[in-house]
């Protein structure tokens, strides 16, 4: 949309996330202009002011952490502004959000305060979460913007980062907040610079609701003064009732969940939008098992998960004998810090490097794991575009040491089946696959895929 006319012969209702996924949160000057909005004491637009973070904090330490030290993820952490407080108390924290200048500002901030805390500029949606955390939060509203679909994938995703008896802590919107923000009427300002623009320009934005979804869509007009050039920008925030918030929970593999009316267990009258979930990660049973809910299915939610890869059909394999000995059961992680998948990736460097992976170049081991054009970034792309879930069965041929295979399950939380015919790479596939412990998605078989049916 580029013009007043496009405005004018717009569809008269948006789909719920039919004209966009939100706002660019990701755009480097947008992010830089938000960064101010996040950092501003004059509102609580982007994240909170001061003394209401340090309220929040406190509580989240002494109540749900009991003042011990403990590992936390901070899913859309924005400048980090609750795991540097949080790190200041003795808590080891990783943030991920994929806005530049958040990450930018709060790596700084970590570095110059000396505070335990590592910050990953990824999409939630694709990132890998890793494992071991006591607290895995998302807090202020953050979960809603995202497709049902998204939603369910990442509490799986937050489960499996969470030890058994961990807690998530979820501040997502109230139905009622929702509702009211699909039903108020449409409003525009002009500014000399803001959010949108550093020049001049006009915002108009106006609000839909969708009863049978309960999806709030808004959409945001910017206008260009001096060029006359039309920005659009949508957003939608699905709304839950509390107990549809308990019942994916559950669904995820979190039991005895709680509700508060805010991050300081009591009623805020200044955050009333607002219901704040804590639930406890179960050892009975784990998400990987568990399908995500149909989604609420609009032609938008269909077209953004992209073409359908296959139906679920048995699938026959001739399979070669796997002659080969050797299951790499000495290979270790080598320890040179960062996140399982670049320790791993860091040892197929090296099984290249000494010839033990068919194929070896200096290609090959620059790609390391991903062992195809476009390495990690096109793996990446396939999982952003493709947005499998866990009702998905995904065959990678040719599948390599199956660090795509791996990603993907890590990331969507599909099952993923790998066929290569290089018996060395199976044997390397699986036991790379057990070091990063997700055997229970992610299988291989040997196999000439010229016989494959
Ligand atoms: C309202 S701000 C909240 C920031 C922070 N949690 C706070 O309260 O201070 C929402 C944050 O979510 C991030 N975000 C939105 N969608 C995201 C996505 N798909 N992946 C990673 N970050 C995302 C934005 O970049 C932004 O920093």
């Amino acid at each position: 949309m580029e013009t007043l006319l496009d405005l004018v012969n717009q569809k008269p209702i948006p789909e719920p996330w039919e004209e966009g996924d939100n706002i660019p949160w990701d755009e480097p000057g947008f992010s830089q202009r938000m960064l101010a909005e996040h950092l501003s004491q004059a509102h609580d637009m982007a994240s909170r002011r001061a003394p209401k973070t340090e309220e929040h904090v406190r509580w989240i330490h002494s109540e749900v952490l009991g003042e011990r030290p403990t590992r936390v993820l901070d899913l859309c952490c924005g400048p980090g502004l609750y795991t540097s407080r949080l790190a200041a108390l003795g808590h080891e924290c990783v943030g991920i959000d994929f806005s530049p200048a958040a990450i930018a500002y709060a790596q700084e901030q970590a570095v110059a305060s000396q505070v335990p805390c590592r910050y990953v500029r990824e999409d939630v949606r694709a990132a890998e979460f890793g494992a071991g955390f006591e607290l895995v939060m998302m807090v202020f509203g953050q979960f809603n913007v995202f497709r049902p679909t998204e939603a369910c994938t990442l509490l799986n995703k937050a489960r499996r980062a969470l030890t058994d008896g961990g807690v998530l802590v979820l501040e997502a919107h109230a139905l009622s907040a929702v509702e009211c923000m699909g039903t108020s009427g449409a409003s525009w300002y002009s500014t000399a610079q803001g959010l949108f623009s550093p020049r001049p320009h006009l915002v108009l934005e106006e609000h839909f609701w969708h009863a049978e979804t309960k999806a709030a869509t808004t959409r945001f007009f910017v206008v260009d003064v001096a060029s006359g050039r039309l920005t659009a920008h949508a957003m939608t925030t699905q709304g839950y009732s509390d107990d549809e918030y308990r019942s994916l929970l559950a669904e995820s593999g979190c039991d005895d969940t709680s509700c508060s009316p805010s991050l300081t267990g009591q009623e805020d009258p200044s955050q009333p939008d607002f219901v704040v979930l804590r639930a406890r990660a179960g050892s009975a049973h784990r998400p990987s098992q568990r399908r995500c809910p149909a989604p609420q299915s609009t032609g938008a939610d269909r077209a953004a998960r992209g073409p359908h890869l296959g139906t679920e059909r048995t699938l026959e394999y001739r399979m070669e004998p796997n002659t080969n000995t050797n299951n790499y059961e000495h290979l270790a992680l080598p320890d040179t810090g960062g996140t399982v998948a670049e320790r791993i990736d860091e040892l197929v460097k090296a099984l290249l490097l000494q010839g033990e992976v068919p194929w070896a170049s200096p290609t090959m081991v620059l790609l390391g794991q991903y062992g195809h054009l476009g390495g990690l970034a096109a793996t990446q792309m396939l999982a952003r575009q493709a947005k499998f879930s866990v009702e998905d069965i995904v065959l990678d041929v040719c599948c390599y040491v199956g660090g795509p295979a791996r990603y993907l399950a890590a990331t969507t939380g599909c099952r993923v089946v790998g066929v290569d015919r290089d018996e060395k790479s199976i044997a390397i596939a699986r036991r790379l696959t057990a070091l990063a412990g997700c055997q229970d998605r992610v299988s291989f078989l040997v196999g000439d895929l010229y016989q494959v049916h």
